[in-house]
Order: structure tokens, then C-alpha cells, then sequence
């Protein structure tokens, strides 16, 4: 059975001695649970200070990005190196907001701008192929706007980002992958997807791996759901058959709010 993952994506908040608080509140209710996979991601500067925190505990670290190559003149890069000497044991790949496709529009935020995120399938899939041989579990997220969905585009797009991140990857390298199906139209947003349209897209997303890889991966690769999960809706999503976990925004970063999470999901 695919063991439920809670991940707790701290996005640009907290600094490190908030960071280490916080997990530190969380390994102290949380920390020893074993019926559910427990994973922080703070951003890169707090990684050092909530591993210390969580060490010993069977809480997991894992960062918001990576690049592709191990060292070199890639100012302002993290590599897969740095991040599994820091104890990260998973990375979170090609999130909505790093690929400059935003739930919110931020009113400040110059359209043009978006381009210099400049995320896209082949620079995701460089770092999936990154990381792989460090032992590092990717953590691809994948996900349409609100405009692609209402033109009826959803699997397409999503069938698109899962070739193009995927590609030229063989199934024996992927057992270690988990997947986030997280609709951008429910990214900070407060709208979350229905439970049982969730479950379908995430039906959809493993039947892609299965007529890709075959049965055994899309058995074993987790399926999350991401996009305004909270205490009050996360018990609906996370007992779905399809939704193998929840990929948690900003009702991570409030400990009694991601602790009520991790109990809302099933026994299995
Ligand atoms: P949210 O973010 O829970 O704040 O909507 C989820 C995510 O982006 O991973």
C-alpha cells in the first residue's frame, strides 16, 4: 500500500530560527508518527536549521528547487550536492510557481515578468534527471490554470508537462517519484478543487504512468493533491483512492492546522 505523504511547502516564509520553531512544535506533536510520511520544505537558507530541528525524528526534509548541475558559475544555484549534505531527502520540482504561472495575480507583478522564472517542461526534466542518481525523491508538480481548464485543455496540458518533465527517464529510475497534481487555479487562492474531481485528475495522472511504464510504477508512485488544503477539507481529498497525499501551502506553516492534516489521513 502507498503510504499517505503530508508535505508541508513553507514557500518564501520563515526564516531559519522561525523555521527550526516551528518544526521543532511540529516534531514535539508529530515527530514519531510512522502511519504517515511527514515532510518539511523551507526554503533553501532554513534547510540547515530545521534538519538540526527534526534529526532523530521520522520527519523528512526536502527543498523547494534545485539545479541540474553538481557545482560551477551558477550564481545564485543550489545543487543536488548541497541539498543531500544538508539532509534533504527530497526535492519539490516544476511547482506552479516556479514555472511563473500564478493562482493569485500579484497586482505589482509586471506580466513580462513572469518570463524570468523561465521554468519549463526541459529545464524540470533536467533537474528530475539531476536528481534521481543522488537518491534525491523528486516531488513533480504539475497542474493547469483556470483559463486551461475552462477551455477543456486540462489533460492535455497535464499529459504535456508529465512527457516533457519525464522524458527520457526509465521506469527502474522513477520508483522513488511522487507526483503533485496541483491545479494553479487553486494555488493560494482559498478555492479548492472538489474531492472527487481531484481523485478523477489524479486517476487520470497514474493511468498516464501506467500506458507509459506499465502497472508496478504507476502502483507504487504516489499521487498528491495540492491547492488550499486545509484542516476542514483535507479529510474529503486525502480519502480518495487516487490522492496518495497532500502537497500543503499555507496551512503548513500553522502547526496545529498541518498537525490536524496529517490525522485526516486514512489508515492504510
Ligand atoms: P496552498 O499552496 O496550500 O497555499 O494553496 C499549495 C502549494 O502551492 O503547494
Amino acid at each position: 500500500m502507498r503510504r499517505p505523504l503530508i508535505a508541508g511547502n513553507w514557500k518564501m516564509n520563515l526564516t531559519p530560527s522561525e523555521g527550526a520553531a516551528l518544526a521543532t512544535t511540529l516534531r514535539q506533536r508529530i515527530g514519531m508518527r510512522s502511519d504517515v510520511e511527514i515532510l518539511l520544505c523551507p526554503s533553501f537558507v532554513a534547510l540547515q536549521a530545521v534538519g538540526e530541528a527534526i534529526r532523530g525524528s521520522e520527519m523528512k526534509l526536502g527543498a523547494q528547487d534545485v539545479f541540474w548541475r553538481d557545482a560551477g558559475a551558477f550564481t545564485g544555484q543550489v545543487s543536488p550536492l548541497m541539498l543531500c549534505a544538508v539532509g534533504c531527502e527530497y526535492v519539490i520540482l516544476g511547482h506552479s510557481e516556479t514555472r511563473g504561472r500564478f493562482g493569485v495575480a500579484d497586482p505589482d507583478l509586471d506580466p513580462t515578468i513572469l518570463s524570468y522564472f523561465s521554468e519549463t517542461d526541459a529545464s524540470i526534466n533536467r533537474k528530475l534527471r539531476a536528481v534521481l542518481p543522488h537518491g534525491l525523491r523528486p516531488i513533480l508538480c504539475v497542474g493547469e490554470t483556470l483559463a486551461e481548464r475552462e477551455a477543456g485543455q486540462t489533460e492535455r496540458v497535464l499529459q504535456t508537462q508529465l512527457e516533457g518533465a519525464l522524458q527520457g527517464v526509465t521506469a527502474d529510475e522513477l520508483y522513488e517519484l511522487v507526483i503533485a497534481y496541483e491545479p494553479v487555479w487553486a494555488i493560494g487562492t482559498g478555492r479548492v478543487c472538489e474531492a472527487d474531481e481531484a481523485n478523477r485528475v489524479c486517476g487520470f495522472i497514474r493511468q498516464t504512468l501506467r500506458d507509459r511504464y506499465g502497472e508496478d510504477l504507476a502502483t507504487l508512485v504516489r499521487i498528491l493533491y495540492g491547492g488550499s488544503v486545509k484542516a476542514s477539507n483535507a479529510h474529503a481529498l486525502l480519502h480518495q483512492p487516487e490522492i496518495d497525499g497532500a502537497l500543503v501551502g499555507g496551512a503548513s506553516l500553522n502547526a496545529e492546522e498541518f498537525e490536524q492534516i496529517t490525522y485526516c489521513a486514512p489508515k492504510r
